[in-house]
């Protein structure tokens, strides 16, 4: 079969990665994988009551049909009903859109923005978005984020990188692959500039309830201009494999996003519905058990602590602390670049990695590390790390 060019520009680290730690588990070494933003693949479970709510769903036979391509009403109400309890905005159940995973509504979004338009990414960011945009030849252009300002959006940047093909602007808060939590001033300055060029903000808050201190704010609850959100159950609420998500356009001064929205939702009918059974399973809990997380978030804080701490006391690498989300993103300060640094650690001594240069230009000389693992696998890991450092110059 002849295949498509397009095929070429998807990337993705996180996965790619997995080849060679395979083989070298073929090779009798132990792994310790610290990779994946998956905390079920750790000690985090998915909550009782939602497994509960799914068998419920399922045997009581009212949930295996197909929905609404747009999601099943009840929980495109419960959506907004969080959204309010959360964060205070007011938004309209018929502007949510039901997806399977965020990332399917990333694609949707990709793949209705005119190709040879520019789009604003972070720098480092989440691959995803690299890839589907590129896949659907829309231009990202990436806008520096500051390690030296706890990795917040350099605004002056923004600035400098939009032009008149620019169409939107992405914000990931808390951020994958930095741990940041921005700051709602910041949060508000990019709103300014979006206003004042007409532009989109894509807001990916995923990990919205995962900062360590409950500084975080939705993107929405802080300016007026239009925001496109997109939010999930794969963090929150512990069930990445369930792939739930959504995307919700709150334009309340209608600056013309209607045509946007269809386009999604002309995508979402292509694709029938995303899971029917977990849709209904959602809405019966997304805003009745909400006790679950405190635990979640302490045992979160002290594991990226003691990363962090660990990391910061080796000579050769260093660290601006996670605030929030799964990871951490330390920077490298040996002579050894970042994808040779990860692949070497990985062969010779088993701890895998992602290589930073994979989220981005910025990320070059960096790698990430989820925060997941207990201390214990933390401790012996990061022992590793410090005596392969040592090796390097
Ligand atoms: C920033 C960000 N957005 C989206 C996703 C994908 O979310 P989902 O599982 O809902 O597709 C991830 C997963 O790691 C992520 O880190």
């Amino acid at each position: 079969m002849e295949l498509s060019q397009d095929v070429e520009k998807i990337k993705y680290a996180i996965r790619d990665i997995l080849v060679l730690a395979k083989e070298v588990e073929k090779s009798g070494k132990e792994l310790f994988y610290f990779n994946i933003g998956d905390p079920d693949k750790y000690d985090f479970d998915t909550p009782d009551f939602l497994k509960s709510a799914l068998v419920e769903a399922i045997m009581e036979d009212k949930a295996n049909y197909y929905s609404n391509s747009a999601g099943d009403q009840n929980l495109r109400e419960e959506i907004v009903e969080r959204q309010k309890r959360l964060w205070g905005t007011d938004l309209d159940p018929d502007n949510v859109l039901v997806t399977t995973g965020a990332s399917e509504a990333i694609a949707f979004i990709a793949a209705s923005i005119a190709p040879g338009t520019e789009v604003l990414v972070p720098s480092p960011l989440y691959p995803t978005y690299l890839s589907y945009l590129k896949f659907y030849n829309v231009v990202p252009v990436q806008y520096n984020t500051r390690e030296s300002d706890n990795w917040q959006p350099d605004i002056e940047d923004i600035r400098k990188k939009i032009s008149s093909k620019t169409q939107a602007i992405i914000l990931i808060n808390p951020n994958n692959p930095t741990g940041a939590v921005y700051s709602p001033k910041v949060v508000k300055q990019l709103a300014d500039i979006a206003g004042e060029h007409n532009l989109l903000i894509i807001s990916d808050e995923i990990y919205d309830l995962l900062s360590f201190d409950g500084s975080f704010r939705s993107t929405a609850s802080l300016t007026d201009v239009p925001v496109l959100e997109l939010n999930g159950i794969s963090k929150t609420l512990l069930s990445p494999g369930w792939r739930l998500g959504w995307a919700i356009l709150r334009d309340n001064e209608d600056k013309g996003y209607s045509d946007l929205w269809e386009a999604l939702a002309k995508q979402s009918r292509i694709r029938l519905c995303a899971s029917s059974p977990v849709q209904v399973a959602v809405s019966k809990v997304l805003n009745k058990e909400t006790d679950y997380l405190s635990s979640v978030i302490n045992k979160l804080k002290k594991r990226s602590d003691y990363f962090s701490k660990r990391i910061n006391e080796m000579d050769g690498l260093s660290l601006v602390p996670p605030k929030g989300a799964f990871y951490a993103f330390p920077r490298i300060h040996k002579d050894i670049d970042d994808q040779e640094f990860v692949k070497n650690l990985l062969q010779e001594t088993g701890v895998l990695f992602v290589f930073g240069s994979g989220f981005g230009e910025l990320g070059k000389g960096h790698f990430r590390s989820v925060v997941l693992p207990d201390i214990e696998i933390m401790e012996k890991a990061l022992n590793i790390v410090e005596s392969y450092l040592m090796t390097i110059k």
